[in-house]
């Protein structure tokens, strides 16, 4: 959270994951390399290292692209959002080694710049298939780059959620770079025909996916109750579990009803640090605490415990014989609301 940026900090949890994400990146690039030398034993080292990083890149960026959907529509996914900035920088830094492996193997060895001669060697600008198809992948690593190095949280507050994740939505222009690169490779036969059907699977995932998430969304916002009287009645205390929230709908803006010790609290159900679903969240330590990075706010005034300092609106919320009734009115956020008492008889 903000107080000096402290959110990143290497937890118990990261540093499991990252040596899980470590562990799996050597078992990759191990098995396609051992595969790749028992099919084709004539195979050069460099070709290995090009051939390896960037199919195990192009395998990364899917899993990164699906990570977001997925948590949307099963909450067992969650944890994989958590991290899903280290997969990213990873992912990088991986891709990074096949397109400077590559600039050496193919671009070095004149007395050309070799980065000037990715862009000189071939300039078949105007045929689709003679396109020199480095450019897009040069286009795709530098847009990861560019995230890569703004993922930190002192970038998110600098810029704030809403910029940081405008510009990391980036991803899917990459995300189009690299498919192209791939696609008018596999034109000029650098790249094999398996690869690429592998790829219009990964697409076919990665959009149907998105599509299955954005219908979900659309469904929940679709509910929203129009209306300019003070209180609106929302459903039953029982429709709420110990501890969970309720997500409503109202005016077009998402409110999370929280029920902790017989009482309820409403909160604005969007996250401060990267727009996450509050209200999919659960209360840990009397804290409404986010599904997706763990950012927390007190359910009574929308304001995260000290030292941190995010806030978000509150709502008044009362309790009349098991309804549940919400004044659609935000308050400015981090303002204290009495929390509404549940006098089950
Ligand atoms: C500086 C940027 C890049 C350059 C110069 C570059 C260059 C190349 C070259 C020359 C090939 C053909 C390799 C061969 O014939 O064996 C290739 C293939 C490939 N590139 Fe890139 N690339 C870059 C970035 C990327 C990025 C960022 C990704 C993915 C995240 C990527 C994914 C691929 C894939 C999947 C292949 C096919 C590999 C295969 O033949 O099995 N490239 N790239
Ligand atoms: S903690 Fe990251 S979006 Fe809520």
């Amino acid at each position: 959270m903000s107080a000096s940026y402290q959110a990143v900090l290497w937890n118990r949890q990261k540093r499991i994951y990252d040596l899980m994400l470590g562990g799996f990146v050597i078992c990759f690039l191990s098995l396609f390399s051992i595969t790749t030398l028992i099919v084709k034993p004539e195979v050069t080292a460099e070709t290995l290292i090009i051939r390896s990083t960037s199919t195990l890149a192009l395998f990364l960026l899917h899993v990164i692209l699906c990570i977001g959907p997925l948590a949307r529509l099963r909450p067992i996914f969650l944890p994989l959002l958590y991290n899903r900035r280290h997969l990213g920088v990873c992912m990088f830094f991986v891709a990074a080694v096949h397109g400077i492996f590559s600039i050496i193997q193919f671009h070095a060895l004149g007395n050309v710049n070799p980065i000037l001669s990715v862009f000189l060697s071939n300039t078949h600008y105007e045929s689709l298939v003679k396109f020199p198809f480095e450019i897009f992948g040069i286009v795709g690593l530098t847009i990861f780059f560019l995230m890569a190095a703004t993922s930190h949280d002192f970038w998110l507050h600098n810029l704030t959620p809403r910029i940081w994740k405008m510009f990391h939505m980036g991803v899917y222009i990459a995300y189009a770079s690299i498919v192209l690169h791939v696609l008018l490779g596999a034109l000029q036969d650098e790249i094999s025909p398996a690869l690429v059907a592998t790829l219009a699977l990964g697409c076919i995932v990665v959009i149907t996916l998105h599509l299955l998430a954005g219908k979900r969304e659309r469904a929940k916002d679709l509910t929203s109750i129009q209306t300019d009287q003070k209180f609106v009645k929302v459903g039953s205390v029982h429709d709420i579990q110990d501890n969970r929230a309720k997500v409503i709908v109202l005016n077009g803006e998402r409110i999370a009803i929280f029920k902790y010790d017989k009482r309820l609290s409403a909160i604005s159900n969007v996250c401060k640090h990267q727009n996450g679903p509050l209200g999919e969240g659960k209360i840990v330590d009397g804290c409404v605490t986010c599904p997706w990075h763990g950012y927390q706010y007190l359910p009574h005034n929308g304001s995260s415990p000290p030292p941190f300092r995010e806030k978000v609106s509150t709502y008044d919320i009362k309790v009349v014989d098991e309804e549940v009734w919400i004044n659609p009115s935000p308050y400015p956020e981090g303002t204290e609301r009495p929390a509404a008492r549940i006098n089950l008889s």
